[in-house]
């Protein structure tokens, strides 16, 4: 399974997973550089999918549906472990609800295409106003391999490595982090997050102190979340 990343609209990214001849496009507002890339690869696109329905992620379903004859993929009504056959292998489609009720991410073997779920170095914000199920999404995303490849829906890599330092100013793994940031090709690795990425480390005890120091409720790992969340 491969997957193309496409920048778009200045932060965006869009995707294009595929396998064989088989391609799903993934957010794809990149339309015109998707559909040259399945062109020069003789790529057939079967799919066209959303991680949610927020207008910067689906603005390039029409003309991709209407240039491929692709089926559409409505992220509302996809169940939980969806598989979705590309070429000899698949994508499984999971729920994620948090940054928005309909949010879902799709898995590609060893890699997750989240959406504006999990960033790459942060998380989105909580529009649903259910921050328990974000949590839930969040946990049940850091349950994947660490080796996994975080694929987001946007590139704001600089601005949460600043925010980052400035939670936790003697974290040492946010050097590296961004010294292997490349915003042509903006990926890292699940266990990258865990280093770095505050929302996903309310369980690191140098975290658990800085919370501690604030004052902040530290009881249990929702209430951790809660305090990154709504201090942060
Ligand atoms: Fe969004």
């Amino acid at each position: 399974m491969k997957i193309q990343q496409f920048r778009y609209a200045s932060d965006n990214l869009a995707y294009l997973v595929y396998e064989g001849r088989d391609a799903v496009a993934i957010d794809a507002g990149a339309v015109d550089e998707i559909l040259a890339f399945a062109e020069a690869r003789k790529l057939a696109i079967r799919s066209v999918a959303n991680t949610h329905t927020h207008a910067d992620h689906t603005v390039g379903n029409r003309r991709l549906l209407e240039a491929t004859g692709a089926e559409f993929l409505d992220c509302r009504r996809v169940p939980h472990g969806r598989h979705l056959p590309v070429g000899g292998g698949g994508i499984t489609i999971y729920r994620t609800p948090g940054h928005m009720p309909d949010c879902v991410t799709f898995q590609a073997e060893g890699a997750l295409i989240t959406g504006d779920t999990l960033f790459n170095g942060t998380v989105g914000n909580c529009f649903s106003g259910d921050l328990k199920s974000f949590f839930e999404s969040i946990r049940f995303l850091m349950g994947f391999d660490p080796a996994t490849l975080i694929f987001a829906g946007h590139d704001y890599v600089r601005e949460s490595m600043a925010f980052a330092r400035s939670i936790e100013p003697d974290n040492p793994a946010i050097e590296g982090y961004l010294a292997n940031y490349d915003p042509l090709h903006v990926v890292s690795a699940l266990g990258d997050e865990f280093a770095v990425n505050p929302f996903l480390r309310f369980n690191d005890p140098a975290m658990i102190r800085i919370l501690e120091a604030r004052g902040l409720p530290t009881a249990t790992e929702f209430e951790r979340w809660q305090s990154l969340m709504e201090v942060y």
